[in-house]
């Protein structure tokens, strides 16, 4: 459990706040570049860590990200017309570029310079392979992107999704770290049914449901590791990072591509939880692709995706099963078929993380030894978020962009082995090298 002030501690990302603060030194995963496909198209609203915002690509292709509310008298800038390198309010026709400058004041004096004196806040964007990141920070030069290597392989070599979740992101990433939850809520009543590398990994995690877990601290955030029982000789661990501020991996069965997320907080009570799943060294194939654009898996299908609320940015992205219809649960397939009966991985990891309430009082909790990659975690948050509150101290990763190349991995080894070191290999993204998990 937490108490009662670490809890609000970390529920709070808007701006001032010490949780905020440690997001604003990072890096943010916000948009698929193809939300703002084309130059001077359609503005789109967009709200991130508790601001609402505007973004825009440019005559230059350049991505903008400005406050939503104009600084003249606060019409939102969404409204605007993209044109000739800015936005222009179509209030009273004042413009800004990407940086936040204001390029054109049309209904004050020509020869006054007020606009000289006028700057919208706006952050900058960065564009790589079909994804645009921002940073909302306080650095004038920040750093390089986080080397992640989802974000660095070919576009046909990784797929992605994303949802709008209506719970607080600590909430939602923690059913990310939390391996034990997957022998229960992801589990099927008929494994026998299921074909390929998954099905020898379900069957593990079927038959030893109570997993031991250890942690090690690394320099981008955790490394938690959950030790099952095959047979007399080994272990089976599957281990799982952990990457500050909000990234979390999944290992692969065998040769399938790896997954992972990054769950952007839209405020404190929603979040976007964005998956990734990636080959380090092939393409996709196209029944991989089939299979995550109709939500087998992780991700959330196409078809999944419910009606936007203009009031909810982002709300675009979210699935068809909500708190209102009790995310389609069927109590005849929970009888025979599916342990949760909710239909869609994703849709049970939502259903779930969204049922404890838009921001959980931790303080009742009771955590046993299974949770303990989550307790870790929270610890790694409160340290970060109390140094650089109190000490300026920047937090894990943020100035160590390179620390990022890691893969999650299951891997089979003797049961004297430490797992860090023999797992190090695998755990760690080598361009172009390719170790197949167990
Ligand atoms: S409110 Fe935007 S120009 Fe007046
Ligand atoms: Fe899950």
């Amino acid at each position: 459990m937490l108490s009662r002030e670490d809890n609000e501690l970390l529920a709070h990302v808007g701006p001032g706040t010490t949780m905020g603060d440690v997001f604003r030194q990072y890096w943010l995963p916000l948009l698929l570049a193809s939300e703002l496909p084309e130059r001077d198209g359609p503005p789109l609203r967009v709200r991130a860590l508790g601001e609402d915002l505007v973004a825009f690509r440019d005559s230059n292709g350049e991505v903008g990200l400005l406050a939503q509310n104009c600084p003249h008298r606060g019409a939102s800038l969404f409204f605007g017309r993209n044109e000739e390198c800015g936005l222009r309010c179509v209030y009273h026709g004042w413009k800004f570029d990407v940086h936040g400058d204001c390029v054109d004041m049309p209904n004050e004096p020509p020869e006054s310079n007020f606009k000289d004196k006028v700057h919208q806040p706006a952050y900058p964007c960065r564009e790589r392979n079909g994804l645009i990141w921002a940073y909302m920070g306080p650095l004038s030069d920040p750093p390089d992107l986080p080397a992640l290597e989802w974000n660095l392989v070919p576009e046909s070599q990784r797929y992605m999704s994303k949802r709008y979740e209506e719970c607080n992101w600590a909430q939602a990433l923690e059913g990310g770290i939390d391996s034990s939850h997957s022998s229960f809520l992801h589990s099927r009543l008929n494994v026998n049914e299921i074909q390929g590398e998954q099905r020898n990994g379900m069957l593990v995690k079927e038959r030893d449901k109570h997993p031991r877990f250890e942690v090690v601290d690394t320099d981008y955030g955790v490394l938690v590791a959950a030790r099952r029982t095959p047979d007399e000789a080994n272990y089976y661990w599957r281990i799982t990072q952990f990457l500050m501020p909000a990234y979390t991996m999944l290992p692969p069965y065998g040769q399938d591509p790896m997954s992972g997320h990054f769950w952007l907080p839209i405020d404190d009570q929603t979040t976007m939880a964005w998956t990734i799943t990636w080959h380090p060294t092939r393409p996709l194939t196209e029944p991989e692709l089939d299979n995550m654009r109709q939500g087998w898996g992780l991700h959330v299908g196409e078809d999944m995706l419910g009606m936007p609320d203009p009031r909810l940015p982002g709300s675009e992205w979210r699935p068809i099963a909500t708190r209102e219809n009790d995310y389609m649960i069927d109590r005849a397939r929970q009888q025979k078929e599916v342990f949760s009966g909710l239909p869609w991985i994703a849709m049970q990891d939502q259903a779930l993380q969204e049922s404890m309430g838009h921001v959980y009082d931790r303080t009742n909790e009771h955590l046993g030894v299974a949770d303990t990659g989550i307790i870790q975690v929270r610890r790694r948050w409160l340290q970060a978020a109390k140094s650089l509150r109190h000490q300026g101290v920047t937090p894990a990763g943020a100035m160590n962009p390179e620390s990022y190349r890691v893969r999650a991995a299951a891997v089979i080894l003797p049961r004297d082995a430490v797992w860090v070191e023999a797992a190090a290999e695998h755990l760690t993204a080598r361009d172009g090298v390719h170790i197949p998990s167990a």
